[in-house]
């Protein structure tokens, strides 16, 4: 299925991880800077730094996804997500398990920062199963189904609750575009250009081969940012999806 992002320049639709300390971090962005629109936040590197690393990337001209997956009751990811939007994120995670209450309270939060900045509304993606569990790891928290079942089940709930899409591995791509329909985020990590190192990630994906199987984004990390070159590295990814 074609998606609303088809049309994009492949530029804004590859996002760069930066999974490093604060001045390992700055000095990446402003490698990239003027070359990839799109870095991504997660936990380590904000729980170190807090909104002030949001903030910085965004006044080097970058769009962020800011990956915090909330999981709380509805009233604190109402918050949390108010929070995080009004730092200037472009985009949010939250746990799709945390039911349709609670991402509808995200979704809330997201859009009342956006309103009171007058800037748009950040995307929201829900995550369904952790890539990291199995479905042994699923039975073990009580959760008597596969994650083959599991994972569209969640992902009908954050299309219920109206947030944007979701975050998923490429394998999962193109029924996430189904279900989601061509608006629908679909976010992939696990992406690897052709004979790039793995390092931990098992089930891999070229930038081309997410895209064709429905992706709207792709989370790339250490093939850019452990490059000797992060730049060259961006762009050789964007050349062979322009070809
Ligand atoms: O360096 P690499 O390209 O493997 O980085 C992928 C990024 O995507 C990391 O920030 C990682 O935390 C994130 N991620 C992932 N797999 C998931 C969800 C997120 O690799 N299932």
């Amino acid at each position: 299925m074609l998606s609303n992002f088809d049309a994009l320049d492949p530029r804004d639709r590859v996002i760069v991880a930066i999974d490093c300390g604060r001045e390992e971090a700055l000095e990446l962005a402003r490698k990239l800077q003027g070359k990839a629109r799109w870095l991504k936040v997660g936990m380590t590197l904000y729980y170190a730094e807090g909104p002030s690393i949001v903030k910085a990337f965004k006044d080097l001209g970058f769009k962020v996804f800011l990956d915090l997956k909330f999981y709380d009751i509805p009233h604190q990811v109402e918050g949390a997500a108010y929070a995080s939007a009004l730092t200037g994120a472009d985009m949010l995670t939250m746990h799709a398990s945390g039911s349709i209450a609670m991402m509808q309270a995200g979704q809330r939060g997201a859009q009342r920062a956006a309103d009171e900045l007058g800037a748009p509304v950040p995307a929201t993606l829900g995550i369904t199963v952790l890539t990291s569990m199995d479905d042994a790891a699923l039975a073990e928290i009580g959760v008597g189904r596969s994650c083959a079942e599991q994972v569209p089940l969640l992902a009908a709930n954050a299309k219920a609750a109206g947030i944007s899409g979701v975050v998923c591995s490429p394998q999962e791509a193109s029924m996430m575009r189904e279900l989601l329909g061509p608006a629908g985020y679909v976010v992939t990590p696990g992406v690897r250009p052709a004979g790039a190192d793995k390092g931990d990630q098992s089930r891999v994906a070229t930038p081309a081969q997410a895209f064709a199987a429905g992706s709207s984004h792709i989370v790339v990390g250490r093939p850019i940012t452990q490059a000797p070159d992060p730049a060259a590295a961006f762009q050789a990814i964007i050349a062979e999806l322009e070809q």
